[in-house]
């Protein structure tokens, strides 16, 4: 029986892991041996040996075999010691034996010259070397569960290299360890180790489990030497043993434990998560979250890739743990940055780190969104912030002025890592370069540091990110189409005429390689199955079939498809797409699209290569074994071809010059779908829309909607200056609001009569029946407004009156009112027409690549401009839109009689630092008019000059002048 005691111990052995690691032992108890009995015995040995040289022959074994003892000469110690010999090779002319030292645990070489026989005398103290392993710490891994969506935390054989290397920085931190002896089995101590890191004591053991890197064993049943430890182990984390995890999100748990978290706390985050009706992790977290607690670098792609969802748990779990962190610098800085696409993802990013903060150790986070102003950097403060959500742009213009901003970052995530490489590459590779350097410089080796990257959509730089910046990672795709560009499947497209397709098939089975192919012809009708069988039978290529109605079994298909066959072998199978779900073929070296796939089956079909997807991403395309080939016919479904080969060109396949012009054509079909739409607001704003396939509204002009409303014709024939008033302010530089007659504004008298009129109580009369479209008048506040009834909700049983949504039609505003705040509004207050014109000011747009205003600039313009007089040079005009440049405030000093330009909006903007100017805006705009009106005046002619009467001056001018222009291209 051994009894418990506790050991100095040190580490010996670089390689090491927490089933194996070699340390000497310094105290008192059974197997420790005083170390200058060592310093005796190595003296002693030294002696004999060096001496024995004449006598060579005595010392010097006959033979030299695997697991014998000896006493061998070690180049790099100097001296003799005692070995085990681990393998014999023979080299050209002499034998290289491999052997362990027992008493420093190294592995050298040595030549049969220097190796002799121990002699007894020598063997007489046990190893100073003592091979250990954690006691009752096991490995763990992550299971799936794919009928049940959950993953599970299960045994596992062996330890992966994230545990491992968590174990070894560990090891590698501590100060002091000591290790409580709780059995011997074979050679193998078992035992509790303990590390003192940075004045604390940690229980190697404990911290292992509750980081989620191993389990507890449960004790079997009573064998002997373990029954007197079981007494000593109840002090230690006895509550996570036995460890039986339902989901990851369970997982998390004993790490709250270990920081002493008040358990109502505790309970509180997972309130959070039950509040929000929270399933436990679905498919793609299940494999996310665990590595990122872990503390790996991950790359995660799923269809959900934009939900930060996906690390904001496991990345809050590892914050809390504040022992992690302890070997930082004490400084200041983030430990975790979130680096997002842009503002509005970065405030959604960080609204839910808030809610889900709450029940952790308090990390202080900080949303920081900058613009080009220095001071602005300059002047915020990070102190106590543990975690950053930020853009790329505002991150590098902190790290300006704030040098030390990655002294202490261990975490980095990049947020729909797509759009950033697309949209900020430059800033995301400084970013990674400047966190590559601290991590370097940093004296860091026991900190983690990780790199996350999340995103719905593979991009062509992530192997770079991979190759130079991550260590290790765990790469997770859930959808397959992005799979299989990772996987470098080559993508094939053979357009041909629907009725060649058999033909066209029998070239493509030409087996002209010698490796064994194994080919899939997916087809959506059964009819076609058997046609093919038949062709292919015919042509004797050995095929098999499977459809819905096939007499075939699934079992006779699976076992002819997964037999062995040798290399050279072609095995073809032409099956329905209904089948794929049951045979679950994932090692198909081809596929071959006889049917047009829709985007969703696609993914499915490529699934069936997923075995022969090449998992390194520096082999070049040619070697690869996966080959995907689409047949393009007059018949392929022109929406699901417009959805492959927007992917095929995100794949970079070679994609025939015939369908560049497919592409097109069926590209302008899509738009003329929108043709009824509204002009798209971004190409409004800012002249272009940067996704205009997946934006619902229109791209180009139709005159009918895009004919001038509401702006008096007279500013349309004389354009210029004029006097605008913004009532509404959508943002920075979009509002609504009334062009104002500066000599006779006939609003104004109007809204004077309206309010004299509706004075008097008996003509304010509440409407019995509202009609969608008809004007109104309504009383806010203490003025009486014309509005139009836009909407009317469903009548309430037990309501008498209902809601309507309503719009101010000389100001521009809508609003939700009850139905009887609604009052006759009489005809003579109809004449005129509604005065509610939008206004958007030109050549600016948001910085950083943004497509939508900081609501600090909308902010700081909205309380500067609304309700005020300003003068506005209109430069175009397209339906209810009038686009101004400039648009400046004037104020009148009435003593000097002169007037001084008080402010111009679009430096006002500019002035943010959160705008830049935009001179492509006008142009394109222009651009756009004139494309679709020459197209319009080549074809229809009559149409355009139909429209005519209707459209202001500039409008008109333009058109003549496009007009002419065409003429001129024609002579
Ligand atoms: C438990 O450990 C303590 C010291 O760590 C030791 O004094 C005591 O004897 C141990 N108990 C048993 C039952 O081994
Ligand atoms: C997984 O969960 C996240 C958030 O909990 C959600 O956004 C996503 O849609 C889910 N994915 C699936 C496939 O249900
Ligand atoms: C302007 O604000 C509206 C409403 O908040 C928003 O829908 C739109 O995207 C914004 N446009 C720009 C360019 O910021």
């Amino acid at each position: 029986m051994h009894s418990l005691f506790c050991l100095h111990v040190q580490l010996l052995l670089y390689q090491f892991n927490p089933d194996c690691f070699w340390v000497t032992m310094k105290g008192c108890g059974p197997y420790v041996v005083d170390e200058i009995e060592y310093k005796n015995l190595n003296a002693e040995m030294n002696q004999f040996y060096d001496k024995s040289y004449k006598d060579v022959d005595e010392v010097k074994p006959l033979t030299v075999e695997e697991g014998q003892i000896c006493v061998v000469f070690s180049e790099e110690l100097k001296c003799w010691c005692r070995a085990v010999i681990k393998s014999v090779m023979y080299c050209t002319d002499h034998y290289q034996t491999e052997c362990f030292l027992v008493d420093y645990a190294k592995y050298i070489f040595v030549k049969s010259k220097d190796i002799r026989v121990a002699l007894e005398a020598f063997m007489r103290i046990p190893y100073r070397a003592k091979k250990c392993r954690l006691f009752r710490t096991k490995p763990v891994t992550l299971r799936i569960d794919f009928c049940e969506d959950t993953a599970k935390i299960v045994p596992a054989r062996r330890w992966d290299s994230a545990a491992t290397r968590y174990f070894q920085n560990l090891l590698k931190a501590t100060t002091q360890m000591k290790a409580k002896l709780c059995a011997v089995e074979g050679n193998t101590f078992d035992v509790f180790l303990y590390v003192t890191i940075k004045d604390e004591k940690v229980c190697v053991n404990d911290d292992l489990v509750s980081k989620n890197f191993a389990r507890f064993e449960e004790a079997k049943e009573n064998t002997g030497s373990c029954a007197d430890y079981q007494e000593n182990q109840t002090s230690l984390n006895a509550e996570s043993l036995p460890m039986k995890i339902v989901n990851p999100a369970h997982a998390f748990r004993p790490v709250l434990f270990q920081e002493k978290m008040p358990t109502n706390l505790e309970t509180g985050g997972n309130h959070e998560l039950t509040r929000k009706k929270f399933l436990g992790p679905n498919f793609t977290e299940s494999y996310c979250w665990p590595s990122v607690a872990r503390g790996c670098d991950v790359v995660a792609i799923s269809y959900q890739g934009n939900d930060p969802f996906l690390y904001i748990p496991p990345v809050l779990t590892f914050l809390q743990s504040g022992s992690c962190y302890k070997a930082l610098p004490n400084r200041n800085g983030p430990l975790a940055l979130i680096v997002c696409p842009g503002w509005k993802k970065a405030h959604l990013v960080f609204d839910l780190l808030k809610t889900y903060e709450r029940c952790s150790r308090q990390l202080h986070p900080m949303l920081i969104i900058l613009g080009q102003n220095k001071e602005e950097a300059r002047s915020v403060k990070i102190r106590g912030c543990e975690v950053i959500v930020t853009t790329p742009y505002s991150l590098l213009r902190l790290f300006e002025h704030h040098s030390l901003l990655f002294c202490r970052l261990c975490h980095l995530v990049l947020d729909e890592i797509e759009v950033l490489f697309s949209d900020a590459i430059e800033q995301v590779f400084t970013i990674l370069d400047c966190y590559k350097k601290a991590i370097i410089t940093e004296e860091w080796e026991y900190s983690p540091h990780q790199i996350i990257a999340v995103g719905t959509r593979w991009n062509k730089h992530i192997p770079r990110l991979i190759k130079e910046f991550m260590n290790d990672p765990y790469i997770v795709i859930t959808a397959m189409e992005e799979a299989s560009i990772y996987g470098k499947v080559q993508q094939v497209v053979q357009p041909c005429m629907n009725s060649e397709r058999t033909a066209v098939l029998l070239k493509i089975l030409d087996f002209t390689h010698n490796n064994l192919q194994k080919v899939l012809v997916f087809t959506n009708s059964v009819k076609e199955v058997e046609m093919i069988h038949k062709v292919l039978k015919s042509n004797s290529i050995f095929s098999l079939k499977i459809h819905e109605k096939s007499e075939c079994s699934l079992k006779y298909i699976i076992e002819q498809w997964t037999k062995k066959y040798s290399s050279g072998t072609h095995v073809v199978l032409v099956l329905t797409d209904d089948c794929m779900q049951s045979l679950r073929i994932t090692d198909a070296t081809c596929v071959i699209h006889f049917s047009f796939p829709s985007p969703g089956i696609f993914g499915q079909r490529l699934h069936s290569m997923s075995d022969n997807f090449c998992n390194d991403s520096s082999v070049d395309q040619q070697y690869t074994k996966a080959r995907s080939v689409i047949l393009l016919t007059e018949n392929s479904n022109a929406c699901h071809a417009l959805g492959i080969l927007h992917y095929l060109q995100h794949a970079e396949a070679e994609i025939p010059p015939e369908l560049h012009d497919f592409t097109a054509k069926m590209l302008e079909a899509e738009e003329d779908k929108k043709f009824s739409r509204p002009l798209c607001a971004y190409l409004k704003m800012f002249g272009t829309c940067k996704s205009r396939t997946v934006c619902p509204d229109r791209h180009q002009i139709n005159l009918q909607i895009d004919v001038c409303q509401n702006i008096p014709d007279k500013i349309i024939q004389t354009p210029g200056c004029v006097t605008i008033l913004p009532l509404h302010i959508v943002n920075a530089t979009n509002y609504f609001g009334r062009i104002v007659d500066k000599q006779k504004d006939q609003y104004t008298i109007l809204a004077e009569e309206i309010n004299e009129y509706f004075k008097k109580p008996s003509n304010k009369i509440s409407v019995k029946n509202v009609e969608k479209l008809a004007f109104y008048g309504l009383c806010e506040k203490t003025l009486f407004h014309r509005v139009q009834v836009l909407e009317i909700s469903p009548k309430e049983e037990e309501n008498l009156f209902f809601n309507v949504k309503i719009k101010y039609i000389d100001e521009g505003r809508t609003s939700q009112v009850q139905s009887y705040q609604l009052l006759h509004l009489p005809a003579e207050f109809q004449c005129l027409p509604p005065q509610a014109v939008e206004f958007v000011v030109c050549r600016v747009k948001p910085i950083d690549n943004e497509i939508e205003w900081n609501p600090k600039v909308t902010h700081y313009i909205h309380h500067k401009i609304k309700g005020k007089l300003h003068e506005a040079k209109i430069v175009h005009t397209l339906g209810n839109t009038a686009w101004v440049d400039p648009m400046v405030r004037v104020t009148r000093l009435s003593d000097l009689k002169m007037s001084v330009n008080e402010y111009n909006i679009r430096s006002e903007i500019l002035s943010t630092g959160l705008g830049t100017d935009n001179p492509e805006h006008i142009i394109q705009l222009q651009k756009l008019c004139g494309h679709i009106k020459f197209k319009m005046l080549m074809s229809k002619t009559s149409v355009a000059f139909l429209f005519w009467p209707l459209c202001g001056t500039l409008f008109r001018s333009f058109f003549s002048h496009l007009w002419l222009s065409s003429l001129d291209s024609h002579h």
